[in-house]
């Protein structure tokens, strides 16, 4: 079937699209950004090889040695574009107050205008030159009633194939939509229109940037970035900003949670939810490898990064993985941090911004104690150790702090057997955990849902070098959402009260929640907690609390274990360095009850009563 629109290209549909809506949308925006051609992705692994070749061919990929590294790429972005941009990040809802306090925010119509609608849109002609892809695909399994689908337009052939390994992307998409099904319209350009005879850069890109999300309308526009968050659009932008306001309208969640299946030695199994901030090694707790001492337990792989959770008739809450891989960073991964994410890495990965080895292979900060002799960095420049060395005597990094991997959920030697189901996992217990070397103890439980969405509200991290300029920051950031929340965050903070009073009401027994900090320091400035396999140890406190089985001591906030409540097999810990990481410092959380009070204030439109009423109590039994 041909179609043509009156300026556009022609659209030529393949037959198994059914989707009129789906097929009058792509010719409209191929008319608007005035497309060389059209390109429908069918998802085939006869494309992806295509599409790739096409990326070697056009500079933007390397293949790396097929022996060292099958069937994996290495791209190198331009310098300019190698991380999401929160800044240029737009939470456009009709009225201001409900895209709320933390969001930037510019009024639809004002924002349309500029995008695709005034004489200079940035959309017009955005796509002079270049194929538009159209990218169908679904987040979470096909089909499952947790499920929702989403088509990327895209001019970026990098993102349809990235989009093919993030997620569940091709043909069979198009029979869940079938006529008259729905989808989030996610348009995405590198904002490089090419002009006749102009030759393509390897990582075409636009100084300015939009990430745009109109809640109401669940529209996606993005323009200008070819990277990540900002171009991968099922990830950040539709599971967590778009799917966070459809979970507030439906009564569901979307989170930025990995999900973990963990199997005790009587083979009894739990699933457990956990959000942490950027740069608080969640995909290494997401694939955590239990202590010697262990014997018997098993953890595996639900989620690395988003967990979409509905309730189900039990009154239980069930989570899928929207995602179908993973977008890891790669620097500090090697065969001590995370063997399993390392070895998910052996094959058919696209690596972006990572360096080059003389032999055709990949090599990031933190992968081996020795850099090789020589490298290619992420720029292209050559780097061997000497050359490297910066004024301050450390080495000038040859992968971009925030090299990244895409991967398929399906190489990781420790999924879950569940990842897929379409009716997802029953979650036991909910994480929260900040990057804190103060204050905040190893573990604790809340008493009751409420306290938990406080703990979750009030959670904070110390920002890391590269994310604020200044170390040891803390940035208050609610549920780890505060770069992905859709909408007014005291709004999500009444909707989670909302669906657990809703719960308890209908008798389900609600998840326990957690606050953890595995970052504590001791005075010699180094972390007192091992980390890595060792958050087992927690994790079994969690699970046998979920159970009723553990002890624990009651303090102002919540319940922690004692020295005793916790498994020490395997690893050399005494009762002080315990006590350094689960003191509780009246003075330091007087003044941390200060920065709740600011967060609130700053929080104050619709902030709902309940946490107030938390806030105070604890106040008052630290004044006792
Ligand atoms: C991510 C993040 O990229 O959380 O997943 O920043
Ligand atoms: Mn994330």
């Amino acid at each position: 079937m041909t179609q043509t629109t009156a300026t556009g290209p022609a659209i030529n549909a393949p037959a198994y699209v059914k989707n009129q809506k789906l097929i009058a949308w792509v010719g409209e925006i191929a008319a608007l950004v005035e497309a060389a051609n059209v390109y429908w992705c069918d998802g085939s692994q006869e494309e992806y090889d295509r599409l790739c070749a096409q990326l070697v061919a056009a500079g933007t990929f390397r293949k790396l040695d097929q022996a060292k590294r099958p069937n994996s790429y290495l791209a190198w972005s331009d310098p300019s574009d190698v991380a999401r941009v929160e800044d240029r990040t737009f939470i456009c809802s009709a009225k201001k107050e409900d895209a709320g306090p933390t969001n930037n925010w510019m009024e639809p119509g004002e924002m349309r205008a500029l995008l695709q609608t005034g004489d200079k849109a940035l959309f017009k002609g955005a796509m002079k030159g270049r194929t538009l892809y159209v990218v169908p695909f679904s987040m979470g399994p096909l089909g499952s009633p947790i499920a929702h689908i989403g088509v990327e337009l895209s001019d970026s052939p990098y993102v349809a194939v990235n989009m093919r390994i993030m997620t569940r992307m091709g043909k069979a998409v198009y029979d869940v939509l079938g006529a008259d099904g729905e989808f989030v319209p996610c348009v995405h350009t590198v904002g490089a229109p090419l002009q006749a005879g102009q030759k393509d850069v390897a990582w075409p890109c636009n100084p300015t940037k939009y990430i745009v999300h109109y809640p109401e309308t669940r529209e996606i526009w993005s323009y200008g970035s070819g990277y990540g968050g900002n171009a991968l659009l099922g990830k950040k932008c539709f599971a967590l900003r778009i799917a966070s306001t459809m979970g507030r309208d439906q009564g569901w969640l979307a989170e930025h949670m990995l999900v973990l299946g963990v199997q005790n030695p009587e083979g009894k199994k739990f699933h457990v939810a956990a959000a942490f901030p950027s740069a608080c090694g969640k995909t290494n707790f997401a694939m955590l490898i239990p202590p010697a001492g262990f014997e018997g337990w098993k953890v595996t792989t639900i989620g690395d990064d988003i967990a979409w959770i509905k309730p189900g008739k039990d009154g239980r809450l069930y989570a899928i993985n929207p995602e179908a891989g993973y977008f890891g960073v790669a620097p500090g991964t090697n065969e001590k941090t995370n063997p399993n994410c390392l070895h998910s890495l052996d094959r058919d990965v696209i690596f972006t911004n990572v360096a080059l080895t003389d032999d055709g292979d990949v090599w990031w900060e933190g992968l081996t104690d020795t850099p090789p002799a020589h490298l290619v960095d992420w720029q292209g420049k050559d780097w061997t150790p000497e050359s490297a060395k910066q004024a301050d005597g450390k080495l000038k990094p040859a992968a971009h702090p925030n090299a990244r991997f895409t991967v398929a959920a399906i190489n990781n030697p420790v999924l879950d057997s569940e990842w897929d189901n379409p009716a997802g996992v029953a979650i036991d217990a909910f994480i929260f955990g900040g990057r804190r070397s103060t204050t905040v103890p190893l573990v604790t439980e809340a008493r009751n849902w409420v306290e938990g969405v406080y703990m979750a509200a009030t959670m904070g991290s110390e920002t890391t070098a590269a994310a604020a300029g200044q170390q040891g920051i803390v940035r208050r950031d609610p549920f780890a959402m505060l770069p992905f929340m859709g909408y007014n965050m005291s709004d999500y903070f009444q909707h989670w009260l909302g669906l657990g009073k809703k719960l308890e009401a209908q008798g389900a027994k609600l998840p326990g929640i957690y606050c953890v900090n595995w970052f504590r320091k001791g005075a010699d400035g180094k972390f007192v907690w091992p980390g890595y396999g060792d958050n087992m140890r927690v994790l079994k406190w969690i699970l046998e609390r979920a159970e009723g089985k553990a002890q624990g001591t009651e303090h102002i906030f919540g319940t922690s274990p004692r020295y005793e409540d916790l498994t020490w097999t395997g690893l050399n810990f005494s009762q002080d360095q315990f006590k350094n990481v689960t003191s509780i410092d009246h003075a330091a959380w007087t003044q941390e009850l200060k920065l709740h009070a600011e967060l609130f204030q700053q929080l104050a439109y619709h902030l709902p009563a309940e946490l107030t009423e938390v806030k105070s109590t604890i106040e008052q039994k630290l004044a006792a």
